[in-house]
């Protein structure tokens, strides 16, 4: 090989190995001792035989109303809206549950998970996120330099679908109103909606996740919401980790900012 072309293939090289000395070192972050093979299949986020996407919710019910929730610390309106939400009736996963997932964390929180619903090991403890993907996302968490007890951690359904079945849209449209008022109560600064159901949802869309991931979005009263996959969709696609990886650190260095008073980000509204 002339010298030229042995240059050029030394940087190509040297490129590449940079590329993956990233690549290894963003996955170290997120607690992965070993590399897996990409499947040959294209990675679909949602599961094999999940009913179409929930549509955004239709006929929402309206917000139950608490008794003055303004005069109440955020603990106390969290802990009022807690006791609403164990009585609730309002769809039938009230009758399977094990336990209410109502959620979890600091009520002083800048930053907010939202998923999707609480799964198996959620039921049983009444915690979300504690199974595989919760510690996933707690290892996401604490590779942005946060603490799980920094955060806010909740779903979009605060009872478990039998079987893990993706929620009903009668069952978003019932439970909605109770995430709103949690939303309302913390006033985190970020929201971080976790995979296609949380995202669609919170931003009232059937745009896919992949359209989604990774851009700032305006959810009213000064909250911005930015959606990224999915911790269970990680496990599953663990190539995509780099893309989540891109959106985490969005987060930390956006609230980062906002700490130190500088601009926000700029924020999209997706079309219906
Ligand atoms: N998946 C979710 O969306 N929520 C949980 O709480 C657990 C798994």
């Amino acid at each position: 090989m002339p010298p030229s072309d042995d240059n050029d293939a030394r940087t190509e090289y040297e490129k590449l190995l940079r590329a993956a000395h990233q690549r290894l070192e963003m996955e170290r972050s997120f607690g992965l001792t070993h590399v897996q093979r990409p499947q040959k299949t294209k990675a679909v986020e949602r599961r094999p035989a999940a009913p179409p996407a929930p549509a955004p919710p239709q006929k929402e019910a309206p917000a139950p109303t608490p008794a003055s929730p303004e005069a109440l610390s955020k603990e106390e309106a969290l802990a009022q809206l807690r006791k609403e939400c164990e009585q609730c009736m309002r769809c039938q996963l009230a009758r399977t549950r094990t336990n209410l997932v109502f959620g979890v964390g600091s009520p002083d929180a800048g930053l907010m998970f939202v998923g999707e619903a609480p799964g198996e090991d959620e039921d049983r403890q009444g915690e979300p996120f504690v199974g595989k993907a919760g510690q996933l996302l707690t290892k996401m968490i604490e590779a942005i330099d946060m603490k799980r007890s920094e955060v806010y951690i909740c779903n979009i359904l605060k009872c478990r679908p039998p079987g893990n079945r993706p929620p009903l849209p009668n069952e978003i449209a019932a439970c909605l109103p109770y995430l709103k008022r949690q939303i309302h109560i913390i006033k985190p600064k970020i929201v971080c909606a976790l995979g296609a159901t949380a995202s669609k949802t919170l931003l009232s869309t059937d745009k896919p996740i992949g359209q989604l991931r990774g851009r700032w979005f305006d959810y009213g009263e000064g909250v911005k919401l930015l959606p990224t996959f999915h911790p269970s969709y990680l496990l599953r696609s663990p190539w995509e980790k780099a893309k989540a990886w891109q959106d985490l650190k969005k987060i930390r260095d956006t609230l980062k900012a906002m700490r130190e008073g500088k601009t926000e980000p700029r924020t999209l509204n997706p079309e219906p």
